[in-house]
């Protein structure tokens, strides 16, 4: 009997054992946070405390042992539940006293630089009308910079580019290696990969050239466009280029074309937009005084971009294309001079582009 006794007696605390052994596995799987721990485990009805409700069932002399348990159990629980919380965060910032109303400091976000910006758009505005964009080398043979473009070696014309050279052996045909100086380099690449017409392209790439001043960056980006199709004529040209200054600088920009050489495009042209300050009149009349001044910022009007032709046959001809059946413009504009021509930019110096000051990029 005495023994039957002594048996009922272990068996509870065996059964306390058990499930103070589930509750502390138990909360190693639990998802909650600190506050919702406390509660479900030490709250009045929580489980620690259900658990030590038993303990006035346990025989007097397990009680010791049941009381070590509970104890044990009561502490492992707590410091559980405490390191919970303490894992989130770095001991120094533990210790210090942080008050959570403070607004945090933003962290400095960059953006693109503007010509890339500008690079963006542009793409987009030629995309919208078939052009592909397409890049080719910003290093190249001497071949696809002047030979191939009607510029023979030791043509005069060549002196207008201020070239770069690269002290590399000269290609036994292609010549010696520069730095391109402009990126109609990329317009018998491009016919070379397309093969046959229609050629849509806009490729935009740096450029370098030995000039620096105001409106010249040794190093500076044009964006060229080309189409060779049939029976395309400079009404497609002064088309494509209507299109851009509206896209580009807004419904009243104009654009006109003059005269100009260049030995791979006939006729050639120089291509200008009309100036956004005294809207293309080279004047601003004073509202009050209606006084008439000379425009500042264009003296005439007109801002030049670039330069643009129908492609010369013996640029077609060097890219394969034979020019009684196709024909084709070209038009090749400075991203600098371009964009800082835009509305509200004014920007009277270009070099500032590049001039890595944060004050002056953090406008764009
Ligand atoms: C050319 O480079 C011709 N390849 C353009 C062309 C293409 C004509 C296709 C016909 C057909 P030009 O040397 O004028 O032309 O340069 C064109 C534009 O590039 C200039 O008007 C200017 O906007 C820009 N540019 C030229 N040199 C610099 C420079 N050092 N810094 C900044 N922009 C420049």
């Amino acid at each position: 009997m005495k023994k039957k006794l002594s048996q009922s007696k272990s068996s509870k605390l065996n059964a306390l054992l058990i499930e103070a052994d589930t509750i502390k596995k138990q909360i190693r799987q639990e998802t909650l946070n600190q506050n919702e721990l406390e509660k479900k485990y030490f709250s009045k009805k929580g489980l620690f405390s259900i658990l030590s409700k038993q303990m006035s069932s346990i025989p007097i002399e397990d009680k010791p042992m049941a009381g070590k348990v509970i104890n044990h159990l009561k502490n492992d629980l707590k410091e559980y539940i405490e390191n919970l919380s303490d894992k989130s965060f770095d001991p120094l910032i533990r210790q210090a006293k942080i008050d959570l109303t403070v607004p945090g400091k933003k962290p400095n976000v960059g953006h693109t630089h503007p010509i890339s910006q500008a690079i963006a758009e542009i793409t987009k505005i030629f995309e919208r009308i078939g052009f592909i964009r397409v890049r080719y080398p910003e290093v190249d043979w001497d071949w696809y910079t002047f030979g191939s473009l009607n510029m023979p070696t030791d043509h005069p014309a060549r002196d207008e580019w201020e070239t770069f050279f690269v002290n590399q052996p000269a290609h036994p045909k292609k010549g010696k290696i520069v730095l391109t100086p402009h990126t109609s380099n990329g317009q018998v690449r491009e016919m070379e990969r397309v093969g046959k017409p229609p050629i849509r392209m806009i490729n935009i790439a740096r450029c370098y050239r030995r000039q620096q001043d105001v409106t010249h960056t040794q190093m500076f980006h044009q964006f060229e466009g080309l189409v060779i199709d049939k029976d395309i004529n400079i009404q497609h040209l002064k088309g494509t280029i209507d299109y851009f200054a509206r896209e580009f600088y807004g419904p009243d920009a104009k654009s006109r074309i003059r005269p100009f050489h260049f030995k791979f495009t006939e006729p050639s042209f120089e291509v200008d937009f009309s100036c956004h300050i005294c809207g293309g009149s080279g004047y601003l009349i004073d509202e009050h005084s209606k006084e008439k001044t000379r425009c500042r910022f264009c003296k005439s009007g007109w801002h030049e971009v670039g330069g643009a032709g129908m492609v010369h046959p013996n640029v077609l001809k060097a890219g394969g294309i034979d020019p009684e059946e196709y024909t084709g413009f070209a038009f090749g504009w400075g991203i600098e001079r371009t964009y800082t021509l835009r509305e509200g930019l004014n920007i009277d110096d270009i070099r500032l582009l590049y001039s890595s000051k944060l004050n002056f990029l953090q406008q764009f």
